[in-house]
């Protein structure tokens, strides 16, 4: 016996239904990004690795432990090439790589597509996943920060997902950021008997990481630190509590959550995360934050930004069951040599009209062309028999009303156009 094989562990096949349905999301998103101003842009998946292991940071997880390396021959480029981790430093790439601060100081991109984590695979924690992704470059104006967040709810409101928590933060800019990290070590030296031997390594390398941690021990630790926006400067803590109002002037409910910090090293000032309970532990549907250091860091002038990123597959999650896939609107079931060579000819005749059909293709009998049709869910089918096309005519069923009537082949269109419209 040959040997059959499984998909990839970590992975997921979408089938016709969950197609739609992961389409139907994307779609709904274009929408809402179109109306907000947010252009487009399709990036690769393969990237060079020094774009996340200098964007995302050495230290976040992603970089340490979760990229997929693809093998290259070495004189081809200067770094290893990987599978992107994620969308947004990819974005800064594209941005520098064609010098667009050049050409304009505010930029509005979308995106959409594929990303490869090397993840311990889980329900909600996939090693392929898609993003719906944003990021608006050049405006360090806290309307924009309230603005992403209302984008990212209205995706999520459009879909359909009315579970859903907003918790927000703000790490600062650079210099807090720093006090924060320097803080937060001295705090948790003194309890550092208690914490995860990945959390020790954090607190030598990156404090911040051991306020994500999701060891109990360490949460606990964490839980009992009295953290607050101390570490914020005036104009920090000036631009988070205009974020905030405007938040709440947008109707826009949120929860403060000084613990949240996010993986991702690049962040600075607000970072926020859509929770939404009920898809088990990996509950965070979408996320994001500014990072206006991360273009600096990637080698061009300092130039704030700000961006989010919704997980499409837990955002399925969230919606309990997907809606009906793409339905045709007819099926032409055809009984013998020269009926099938008739309902070929009807469906061309039928597809250039746009009408969504089929046929059978299997030489079915009557019986299992309507069993088929109707698991399909179209609500009329076409018969074309010897005996009809004899006559020069078509059947016409109603699988809804289960009426049917004999229609000549010429006015067929004419006649099914009609019918749809009752
Ligand atoms: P992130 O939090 O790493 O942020 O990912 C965003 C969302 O992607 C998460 O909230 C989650 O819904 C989904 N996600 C992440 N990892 C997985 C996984 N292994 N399996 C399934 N879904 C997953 C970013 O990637 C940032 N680039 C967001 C951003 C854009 N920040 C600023 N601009």
């Amino acid at each position: 016996m040959k040997k059959t094989y499984t998909g990839v562990r970590g992975t997921s096949d979408f089938s016709p239904r969950e197609a739609a349905f992961l389409n139907h999301i994307v779609q709904t998103a274009r929408n809402i990004f179109k109306i907000f101003g947010y252009e487009e842009i399709i990036l690769p998946v393969l990237e060079e690795e020094g774009v996340f292991s200098r964007g995302v940071g050495e230290t976040s997880d992603i970089v340490e432990k979760q990229m997929f390396k693809i093998a290259r021959r070495s004189e081809e480029a200067s770094s290893d090439i990987v599978l992107r981790p994620e969308g947004t430093a990819q974005v800064v790439r594209y941005y520098l790589e064609n010098s667009l601060h050049k050409q304009s100081d505010f930029y509005k991109f979308c995106y959409i597509g594929p990303m490869f984590r090397g993840e311990r695979p889980q329900k909600g924690r996939l090693r392929q996943f898609h993003h719906i992704g944003a990021e608006a470059i050049g405006s360090d104006s806290p309307y924009i920060d309230a603005e992403m967040i209302n984008l990212a709810m209205r995706i999520l409101g459009g879909v359909g997902v009315s579970q859903k928590e907003l918790k927000i933060n703000s790490l600062g800019c650079a210099q807090d950021k720093q006090k924060f990290s320097k803080d937060l070590k001295e705090k948790l030296t003194e309890r550092k008997n208690e914490l995860c031997p990945d959390c020790l390594r954090r607190l030598e390398k990156n404090p911040l990481r051991v306020l994500d941690c999701k060891e109990e021990s360490c949460k606990r630790v964490v839980a009992s630190l009295k953290l607050g926006t101390a570490h914020l400067c005036d104009s920090c803590k000036k631009q988070f509590n205009e974020v905030c109002r405007i938040l709440t002037d947008l109707g826009i409910s949120y929860i403060h959550e000084p613990y949240l910090v996010r993986g991702l090293d690049y962040y600075t000032n607000t970072v926020f995360e859509i929770i939404s309970k009920g898809i088990g532990s990996c509950d965070a549907i979408g996320a994001g934050g500014r990072y206006n250091a991360l273009i600096n860091d990637l080698g061009g002038p300092a130039i704030p930004a700000l961006g989010f990123a919704l997980g499409i597959e837990r955002v399925m999650l969230a919606l309990s069951s997907p809606q009906a896939s793409e339905k045709l609107d007819v099926f032409i079931a055809n009984l013998g040599e020269a009926a099938t060579a008739a309902g070929f000819k009807l469906l061309e005749e039928m597809r250039n009209e746009k009408i969504p059909a089929d046929m059978d293709y299997c030489s079915k009998s009557l019986k299992a062309q309507l069993r088929y049709a109707q698991r399909l869910g179209v609500r009329f089918v076409a018969i074309i028999g010897e005996e009809e096309l004899k006559e020069g005519v078509v059947v016409l069923k109603d699988m809804g009303a289960s009426t049917q009537v004999k229609v000549k082949k010429e006015e067929f269109i004419v006649e099914l156009k009609k019918q749809a419209q009752h």
